[in-house]
């Protein structure tokens, strides 16, 4: 009775790992796709291992498509036109794309897996996003959970940029953290100066690369990044601008600024910073000296947190009912906004009701 029961645990045991082998095979049979063809703007065919996402496999072949949640499929900054062999939309692509979208292709590159050849269309811009190489050398602590860093490209290695525009940082793996994570980052240095970026980036509790960021990385230490991405750049115009961004939200304003302040501008600028307490504030007498610089520019923090021993004698409260002083004409005022999708969503919805056209409202949701 003994030896049937142990003979009965052993047929058992030798099913089991016979079919752990089988389902084991069949994962490796199934999603081994072999080569492919990538078709790009009908013209450039690129020969790709199958299995990736559309994301991955273009950053493998050293083109990046902007990917601001580092493909976690929440931002839909990799949006790009499928022509042929991408598969039918998924449910993680719909809440991202409009229908005229959907019916126009676009697909998002971080969901799409590349399984079968494939034809995609993108814009040439995105030709000129490179990789670049650098090491950290300088780290300032602006806040208690901000800090400034400027990565030094690495010999010979230049960068063009607009200023407002963003790079992705690639973290390396640490402690838990096994993979590798890609996230957006603005830079907060003038266009004028292409050796080295400099990144304002606020400490996220439990964010993987901006612990990163605050815990391990360290003067003298290499990091990759791509770029330069994104549309959210000071326009050529003279049509008086008002920023409104609070806490890291203040790194593409801050890249604005010193790129005015080297081509000069008399046009009609008003920064809001919204910010907690006065433990939020920093660069204070850097933004408060363009006051000097340009013949008409106020920079104005506001507190919506400010506790009595503080002796805040500035604005409090939301920054949206200071607007009204602010905007003398409306239709001839651009608006760039930068920070939460919360802070995007109230500012913008403030500034059409004060007459601003939504075409002229750009940002930056950090969300
Ligand atoms: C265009 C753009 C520009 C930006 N510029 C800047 C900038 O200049 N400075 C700056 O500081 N930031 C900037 N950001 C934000 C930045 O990209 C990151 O989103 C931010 O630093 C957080 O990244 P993280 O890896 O530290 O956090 P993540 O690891 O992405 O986590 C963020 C939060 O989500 C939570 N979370 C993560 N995973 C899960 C999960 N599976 N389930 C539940 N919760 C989860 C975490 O606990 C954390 O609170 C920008 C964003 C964009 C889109
Ligand atoms: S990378 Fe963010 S949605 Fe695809």
């Amino acid at each position: 009775m003994f030896q049937r029961i142990l003979s009965d645990i052993a047929l058992m045991s030798a099913i089991g790992v016979v079919l752990a082998a089988i389902m084991v095979i069949a994962q490796r049979w199934l999603s081994n796709y072999g080569e492919v063809n990538l078709n790009i703007n009908g013209k450039r065919d690129l020969t790709v291992k199958g299995g990736n996402s559309l994301l991955a496999t273009l950053s493998d072949n050293q083109i990046f498509i902007p990917s601001a949640c580092g493909g976690r499929g929440s931002c839909g900054a990799c949006k790009c036109k499928v022509i042929e062999g991408g598969g039918p939309l998924l449910p993680t692509e719909k809440p991202l794309l409009s229908k005229a979208e959907q019916a126009g292709s676009i697909r998002l590159g971080c969901q799409v897996k590349v399984k079968s050849d494939i034809k995609i269309e993108l814009p040439e811009a995105i030709f000129n996003i490179r990789r670049f190489h650098s090491v950290i050398e300088e780290i300032i602590d602006y806040t208690y959970d901000i800090k400034g860093i400027t990565f030094k490209l690495q010999q010979g290695e230049t960068i063009d940029f607009k200023a407002g525009q963003y790079v992705q940082l690639e973290t390396e793996p640490y402690e838990k953290v096994k993979q590798k994570v890609m996230r957006a980052y603005s830079i907060s240095s003038k266009p004028q100066i292409n050796d080295r970026i400099q990144l304002i980036i606020r400490l996220v509790p439990e964010g993987i690369c901006s612990t990163w960021v605050h815990k391990y990385l360290k003067v003298g230490d290499k990091v990759n990044f791509t770029g330069p991405y994104g549309d959210f750049y000071l326009r050529d115009t003279d049509a008086d601008i008002l920023f409104v961004a609070g806490g890291s939200g203040k790194a593409p304003i801050k890249s604005m600024l010193e790129h005015l302040r080297e081509i000069g501008t008399n046009r009609k600028m008003t920064y809001f910073f919204g910010a907690r307490t006065t433990k939020d504030l920093y660069l204070t007498d850097e933004f408060r000296a363009f006051e000097d610089v340009f013949e008409q520019f106020e920079y104005v923090p506001v507190l919506s947190h400010t506790l009595p021993e503080e002796n805040w004698n500035g604005k409090t409260g939301f920054v949206m009912p200071y607007f009204k002083d602010a905007i003398r004409d409306p239709k001839n005022t651009e608006a760039y906004l930068c920070g939460s999708p919360g802070m995007i969503n109230a500012v913008t919805k403030s500034l059409i009701e004060y007459g601003l056209s939504e075409d002229k409202i750009y940002y930056d949701s950090f969300g």
